[in-house]
């Protein structure tokens, strides 16, 4: 068998990222707003519209690059390829949960005070006898403690995001996931800024589900739902079509977004071409640099570096937005979020661009 060591690996990666980006966007730091989308994944789109051209003739492209994309995403995420289904955005599919699940007088759903609103909202006008218990993290952004410490035994359900968009902490999910069991309650885990470039593993879940133009690299209009099986033999889904006639409890009411999925199986393609660990590794290896620079600069990431997602927001700065705007005509592109500098590297992301984001960093703590 052929071995390749460590140079040959690094050409091979250099080659695909020049491949599936051949132009440069330098200082691109806002991969949680919208990922840059591959190369690959644009040729799907293409030829996926190309067999629309020939109507339901070209069929057999789009239902087997749906199957493809279920197997490929069940590969990556530790499922089952029919526990995978597909919806336009991850609203769509936490509003379809919320209005799927049987109800009881009194139940509870926990989430966090000021996780994402579309992790809290679908879940506040479902039935007026469900109690919506907003939970704050504990000190130090301990989102699972601040969890834990809120579930009861009426908690029907904890919905949550594996991590948080605006701080960049990571929840445990496998302890989430035992307390949620122990509870009797469902566990419903928003993904969007986790699935595709940190490990992922969906057993302790019931619901995981993730939009596409983040991480998962296919651009909008297409989200990912992993269901357990018993959790969605549960549902009385309320969202109808032909594509889920009642007794069948499938949360995808109609045809799904056939480019859009065959963006998603492609997006996965590119990832598993590039190696899933060399993936999330390479990502780590850019917030590790930019957690501990941006910390001794003095300018404190918000999230622990033990618990961090692909995101580090940095607090610190009086007027997050008058950084950002000055970042930007550095050529650096971060986001603002609740106060924060968002800095949410990809595994495109070069050592020249850290460099540049960290030089500007620099002087912006040095004039205060
Ligand atoms: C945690 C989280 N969930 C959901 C979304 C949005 O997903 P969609 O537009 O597919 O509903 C975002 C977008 O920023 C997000 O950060």
């Amino acid at each position: 068998m052929a071995r390749h060591g460590p140079s040959e690996v690094a050409v091979t990666w250099d080659r695909l990222l020049a491949a599936e980006y051949p132009t440069a966007v330098p200082g691109y730091f806002d991969s949680a707003a919208v990922a840059r989308v591959p190369a690959t994944v644009g040729r799907a789109v293409q030829d996926c519209y190309a067999a629309m051209a020939l109507g339901l003739r070209g069929r057999d492209h789009w239902r087997s690059a749906a199957e493809q994309a279920r197997v490929a995403l069940a590969e990556e995420f530790g499922a089952a390829a029919e526990n995978v289904s597909f919806l336009a955005s991850t609203g769509e599919a936490l509003n379809a949960i919320a209005r799927a699940v049987p109800w009881q007088p009194g139940d509870e759903v926990l989430v966090l005070a000021d996780d994402f609103p579309s992790v809290i909202l679908p879940w506040s006008r479902i039935d007026p006898s469900v109690h919506l218990v907003r939970a704050e993290p504990l000190p130090g952004d301990d989102r699972l403690g601040g969890l834990l410490a809120a579930i009861t035994e009426r908690t029907r359900l904890v919905a949550v995001s594996h991590v948080n968009s605006s701080t960049g902490t990571r929840i445990d999910l496998a302890a989430l996931g035992a307390a949620c069991a122990r509870a009797g309650a469902l566990l419903v885990c928003d993904g969007a800024q986790a699935a595709g470039c940190i490990p992922v593993d969906v057993g302790p879940v019931d619901f995981y589900v993730a939009t596409g133009y983040k991480w998962l690299l296919a651009g909008f209009g297409i989200a990912l739902v992993i269901a357990k099986p018993a959790a969605l033999a549960g549902l009385r889904p309320t969202l109808l079509g032909h594509g889920n006639e009642p007794p069948a409890a499938r949360l995808p009411y109609g045809h799904q977004n056939a480019p859009g999925v065959c963006a998603l199986r492609a997006g996965a393609e590119v990832r598993r071409r590039l190696g899933y660990p060399a993936v999330h590794d390479r990502i780590a290896v850019l917030v590790r640099r930019i957690h501990e620079q941006a910390a001794s600069l003095g300018l404190p990431p918000v999230a622990d570096l033990e618990r961090s997602g692909p995101i580090v927001s940095l607090s610190g700065f009086g007027d997050a937005d008058a950084a950002v705007s000055r970042l930007d005509a550095a050529g650096i592109a971060v986001a603002q979020r609740d106060g924060y500098v968002r800095i949410s590297p990809s595994f495109y992301t070069t050592d020249h661009d850290v460099d540049a984001l960290l030089h500007a960093l620099a002087e912006l703590s040095r004039d205060g």
